[in-house]
């Protein structure tokens, strides 16, 4: 069994971050989304691991590397242009052969891992075995409508008007006859191979294609609100440690992790949150749901429900709420007269100001 992640493609709705970054690298509780994945798959015993990736693939290969320290062995494909989920299984063709495997969406969190689910699908051996879930945006989806017998019956990508609220989850197991399915099918109306539409083909051909309803959370994080959600269920599960230096004058309450080197001058954290290694916070509130990455500062600032990457920093903001920040970002007041706001945004950016 190897597995194949799914690092290519543009992440247009987690602009201005993904003008520069790829959306697999945004973290959630510090930690990159596509190393959930990795680990995921890893402890379900698979360590031949193919990485789909595109523009943004030297940023891929330079964060996971050869993949040892996952304890996994990465092959890199390269996906020229993002043209669908069943393209990028087509461009893998030569490295996946006709062995069984899981497709893993890079931008996806489950909860749990996916051990039981390779465990049910060596077990059983259909065609393909898919992964669906309740939502309440099924419209955002690819979604599955079943018969009676919990056996799929039909597949549709993004439907205008949904006929089920189960969508497909970012986690599939597929025989090598995907790959039949995949060269049998046409683009979709939005020019991409949709891995609905093979899955549907392997349907229409009478093969078995297996599905089950998780229970547990499932997060697709490229939408902004998704992101947040991932990192608020991430810090919920965060392991408390204190490895920097609190003075005298700070508290922090709750579940909280302050990495090494970081710094709290008269500072109050409120988990869950974590704060990266070497960031200095002075004068500040870090309320609960927060991730501020390694080498930010702080100062005279309240945040909370936001995510700070790296090396960013933050002046004089009174309260500042359900936000994604970016690398190395400036955001402060000024003295400067005339009093205005003066602003540097990348293409998409997005600020609500009171
Ligand atoms: O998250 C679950 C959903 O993922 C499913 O319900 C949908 O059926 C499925 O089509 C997919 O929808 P998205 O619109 O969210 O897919 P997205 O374009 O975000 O791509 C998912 C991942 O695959 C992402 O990490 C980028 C990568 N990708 C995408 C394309 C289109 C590639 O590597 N190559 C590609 O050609």
């Amino acid at each position: 069994m190897k597995a194949l992640v799914l690092s290519g493609g543009a992440g247009t709705r987690l602009r201005p971050i993904t003008h520069t970054s790829a959306k697999q690298l945004v973290p959630v509780g510090n930690k990159p989304i596509i190393e959930f994945g990795l680990e995921a798959i890893r402890d379900a015993g698979i360590t031949d691991v193919g990485i789909i990736v595109g523009e943004t693939h030297e940023e891929i290969r330079e964060h996971v590397g050869d993949g040892s320290r996952f304890g996994i062995d990465v092959t890199y494909v390269h996906q020229p242009q993002p043209l669908g989920l069943a393209h990028a299984v087509l461009t893998a063709a030569d490295y996946l052969g006709d062995d069984d495997f899981v497709m893993y969406l890079g931008d996806n969190l489950i909860a749990g891992g996916i051990t039981d689910f390779v465990r049910q699908f060596e077990g059983r051996q259909p065609a393909a075995q898919i992964l669906l879930a309740k939502v309440r945006d099924p419209e955002r989806f690819g979604i599955a409508e079943l018969d009676g017998q919990q056996r799929v019956t039909r597949l549709v990508e993004k439907p205008r008007e949904p006929t089920s609220d189960l969508a497909l989850v970012g986690v599939y197991l597929f025989s090598s006859r995907i790959l039949d399915a995949s060269r049998s099918i046409k683009p979709s109306d939005r020019g991409e191979l949709e891995i609905t539409d093979a899955i549907q083909w392997l349907i229409d051909e009478g093969e078995e294609v297996h599905s089950q309803v998780i229970d547990g959370w499932w997060k697709d994080t490229g939408k902004l609100y998704d992101l947040l959600e991932a990192n608020r269920i991430v810090l919920d599960a965060l392991d408390p440690r204190i490895s920097g230096t609190i003075d005298a004058d700070s508290e922090v309450q709750g579940r909280v992790v302050v990495e090494e080197g970081a710094v709290l001058v008269n500072s109050f954290v409120r988990g869950p949150a974590i704060v990266g290694r070497g960031t200095r916070l002075v004068n500040t509130f870090i309320g609960p749901y927060t991730s501020i990455a390694h080498g930010c500062a702080i100062e005279d600032s309240e945040i909370e429900h936001s995510v700070v990457l790296e090396e960013t920093r933050i002046c004089d903001i009174r309260r500042m709420e359900d936000s994604l920040i970016g690398k190395q970002v400036e955001v402060g007041l000024t003295t400067r007269k005339p009093r205005a706001y003066r602003l540097m945004l990348g293409d998409h950016s997005r600020v609500g100001l009171v």
